[in-house]
C-alpha cells in the first residue's frame, strides 16, 4: 500500500513536470485522430463532472469525458464502444479495456466504474463484443430461438475471438489524441465471457496488452457448453433431479469430512483437491432408509448418487470415455442448481442450434457424446474456443497474465484453468510463473460471490496486483480479496496456484494470519 502510494506520488510529480496540465477539449479533441484509420465513427462526446455519470447506483468519483463510438468490421457489422477518459490530473498514463459477459450485446459499465473509481488513474473503454444485445433475444440464448449473431460468421469470430481487438487500437489512439501522449501501459480485465476474451487477447492479439486478468475463464467454450449439456442430461427427471435440499445436504457432508484439513474450522474447504469423500457413504440404507426425516434430507436414492457422481465425473465421450471438460468439485455441490437445466437451456442448446446444426428444431437429447462431439469442436470451437497452450508471443513481450477461478463456480468446472496451465507449462517446459500466475478462490463464485459461501471475500484485488507486476515487476504470489456479501468484513488471502494460505496467526477473518505455501 505505502509503495503504491509512493509510486502514484512519483507519478503525479511526473506529470506535473513534464506533461500537459489540460486536456484536450472534450467536444472536439477526436477531430486530432484519423479515425478512417480504425474503420471508426464517433457517436457522441460528453463530459460528466463528478457524481454525473450513476450505474446501479455507483457514480463516477472522478471527472471523465465520454465518447461514445463504432467500429465497422466484417461484412457491414458494427461493434459500439464507450470510452472514459479522466481529468489529466486524475490520470495515470494507464489504458485499461474491460470485457464482456455471457453472450455479450452490451457494455459492462459497472466493471468500467469499478476500474475508473479504482483509484489507479486509468482511461477506461469497453464494447459490445460486437452485436446488440437487443437484437439478438436480450442477449440470452433459449431453446428453440434464433439468435441472428450466432449466424453471421463474422459476428461469432468478434464475439470472443476479436471482441477487445476491434476497438482497442482505437480507444488507445483517442486517449492519446486526449492527453498528447500515449498511455504506458495497457491492461485488460474480464471474467466469465470475458475471461474468454481475455485468453484470446493473450493468443491472437498479444501485441495489444502489457496485462490481463481473465476471470473464471470460459476459454474452452465448446466443451464448457458440452459441460452444461452434461450435467443437465443427467439430472433431467424427477428421480435424478437434485434439489437444492438434496445439494445443501451432499455440501454439508463433504464439509463435515473436508473443512478442517486446512486447520481452520470455516465451513470452507481450502484445497478440494486434498478431500477425499465417498458419496455412497451418503446412499439409503441401513441408518438412513428413507430420503426425508422431518422434511430433512437424510440419504440420497440410487439415482441421486448417480446424478452427483455424474458431476463430479463431468462429461466423456461414450465410445472410449476420454474427457471432454473437467469436473465439479468437493464443495461445490450446493451451487450446482443452474447446471440442472438452465445453463444447458441458455448456451449449449442454443449454440447447438444456432452455431453447430443450423436447425431450430435440434433436439439435445440427439446428442451422440462420440460422433457429435466433432460437430461442436468443428462447427463452434473453432470459431469460439482460445485454448492454445502457445502462449509464447505474449510471454516474449513481457506480459502478465492472471487468472482467477473459484472453487465453488456455479459456471464452471473449476479445475479447467489449472488443467489449462498445465498444457501450458508442458509445452513451454516447466514453470511459467513469469508471466501467468492462477489464483483458485476457496469458495468463490463466478465472477464474485457462490449463493452459499456469503462469508467468502468477494472482491479480489487482481488489478492492482497486475498493475505491480506489470509496472514494478513483483510477482503475484497472493492477492487480498476483501467484502464477503455478509457483510462481516472479513479479508482472505489468495494464493498463486499451487501454493494454497496456512494460517500461522490466531485471527482466522484476517488475511494477514495467512500465508502462501
Ligand atoms: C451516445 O451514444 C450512445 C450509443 O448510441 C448512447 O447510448 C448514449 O446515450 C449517447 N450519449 C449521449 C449523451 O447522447
Ligand atoms: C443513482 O441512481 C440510483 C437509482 O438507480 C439512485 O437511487 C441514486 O440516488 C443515484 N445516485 C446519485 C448520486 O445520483
Ligand atoms: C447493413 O446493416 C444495416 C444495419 O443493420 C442495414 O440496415 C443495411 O441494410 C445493411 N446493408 C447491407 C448492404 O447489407
Ligand atoms: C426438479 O426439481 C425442481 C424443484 O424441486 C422442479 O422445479 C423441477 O421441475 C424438477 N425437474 C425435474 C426434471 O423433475
Ligand atoms: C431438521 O432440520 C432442522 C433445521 O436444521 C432441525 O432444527 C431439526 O432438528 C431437524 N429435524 C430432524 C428430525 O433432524
Ligand atoms: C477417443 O476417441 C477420440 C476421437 O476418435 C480420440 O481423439 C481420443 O484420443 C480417444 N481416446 C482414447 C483414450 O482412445
Ligand atoms: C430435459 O428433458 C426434456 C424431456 O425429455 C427435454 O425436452 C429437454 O430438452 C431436456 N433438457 C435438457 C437440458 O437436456
Ligand atoms: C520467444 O523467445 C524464445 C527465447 O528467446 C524463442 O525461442 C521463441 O522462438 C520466441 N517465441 C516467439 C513466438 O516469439
Ligand atoms: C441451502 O443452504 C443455504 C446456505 O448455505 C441456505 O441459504 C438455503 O436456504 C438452503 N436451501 C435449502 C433448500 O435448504
Amino acid at each position: 500500500m505505502r509503495h503504491s502510494t509512493l509510486f502514484t506520488l512519483g507519478a503525479a510529480l511526473a506529470r506535473a513536470l513534464v506533461l500537459p496540465q489540460t486536456t484536450a477539449d472534450c467536444a472536439s479533441f477526436e477531430g486530432d485522430v484519423d479515425l478512417g484509420d480504425y474503420d471508426a465513427k464517433v457517436l457522441n462526446t460528453t463530459y460528466y463532472p463528478v457524481g454525473a455519470l450513476n450505474n446501479s447506483k455507483i457514480v463516477n468519483q472522478i471527472a471523465v469525458c465520454e465518447l461514445y463510438a463504432t467500429i465497422s468490421y466484417g461484412n457491414n457489422d458494427t461493434l459500439t464502444f464507450v470510452l472514459w477518459l479522466p481529468d489529466v490530473l486524475d490520470y495515470d498514463n494507464r489504458f485499461m479495456a474491460v470485457g464482456n459477459g455471457g453472450m455479450a450485446g452490451t457494455i459492462d459499465l459497472a466493471n468500467m466504474m469499478t476500474q475508473l473509481n479504482s483509484g489507479m488513474g486509468f482511461a477506461v473503454a469497453g464494447g459490445n463484443g460486437g452485436h446488440e444485445a437487443s437484437a439478438n433475444n436480450g442477449g440470452s440464448g433459449a431453446p428453440g430461438t434464433y439468435i441472428p449473431y450466432l449466424h453471421d460468421p463474422d459476428q461469432v469470430q468478434a464475439w470472443i475471438h476479436d471482441a477487445i481487438s476491434l476497438f482497442t487500437p482505437a480507444a488507445k489512439a483517442l486517449t492519446t489524441a486526449y492527453y498528447g501522449r500515449a498511455a504506458w501501459y495497457a491492461y485488460y480485465d474480464g471474467c466469465s465471457t470475458g475471461g474468454a476474451q481475455g485468453f484470446a487477447l493473450v493468443q491472437y492479439h498479444p501485441e495489444l496488452f502489457d496485462g490481463i486478468v481473465a476471470g473464471s475463464p470460459g476459454n474452452w467454450y465448446s466443451h464448457l457448453a458440452l459441460s452444461f449439456l452434461w450435467n443437465a442430461q443427467h439430472t433431467n427427471t424427477s428421480a435424478s433431479n437434485l434439489t437444492q435440499a438434496i445439494l445443501n445436504f451432499t455440501a454439508n457432508a463433504v464439509l463435515d469430512a473436508c473443512d478442517t484439513i486446512d486447520g481452520v474450522e470455516d465451513r470452507l474447504i481450502e484445497d478440494p483437491l486434498r478431500c477425499r469423500f465417498d458419496i455412497d457413504t451418503l446412499a439409503c440404507n441401513g441408518p438412513h432408509p428413507s430420503t426425508t426425516s422431518n422434511g430433512n434430507i437424510t440419504c440420497l436414492t440410487p439415482a441421486q448418487i448417480e446424478a452427483v457422481k455424474a458431476i463430479y465425473a463431468g462429461p466423456v465421450r461414450s465410445d472410449n470415455g476420454t474427457h471432454l471438460y473437467p469436473d465439479f468439485d468437493f464443495g461445490s455441490e450446493s451451487e450446482w442448481l443452474l447446471q440442472e437445466g438452465n445453463l444447458a437451456e441458455a448456451f449449449s442448446i442454443p449454440i447447438l442450434q444456432n452455431l453447430v446444426y443450423n436447425d431450430l428444431h435440434y433436439n439435445s437429447d440427439d446428442f451422440d457424446w462420440a460422433p457429435n462431439v466433432a460437430d461442436v469442436d468443428d462447427k463452434a470451437g473453432t470459431f469460439i474456443d482460445e485454448i492454445s497452450p502457445d502462449l509464447s508471443t505474449f510471454r516474449n513481450r513481457s506480459g502478465k497474465l492472471l487468472v482467477t477461478q473459484g472453487w465453488a463456480d456455479p459456471f464452471n468446472a473449476a479445475t479447467w484453468p489449472i488443467e489449462h496451465l498445465e498444457q501450458i507449462e508442458n509445452l513451454l517446459n516447466g514453470d511459467v510463473s513469469d508471466f501467468l500466475n492462477l489464483f483458485m478462490v476457496p469458495g468463490g463464485g463466478h465472477c464474485g460471490p457462490a449463493q452459499s459461501y456469503p462469508g467468502v471475500p468477494a472482491t479480489y484485488h487482481t488489478v492492482a496486483a497486475l498493475v505491480d507486476w506489470v509496472e514494478r515487476g513483483k510477482k503475484p504470489e497472493q492477492v487480498l480479496s476483501t467484502n464477503p456479501p455478509d457483510g462481516s468484513g472479513r479479508t482472505r488471502k489468495l494464493c498463486a496456484y499451487p501454493s494454497t494460505a496456512r494460517l500461522i496467526g490466531k485471527d482466522i477473518n484476517d488475511w494477514n494470519s495467512y500465508v502462501c505455501e
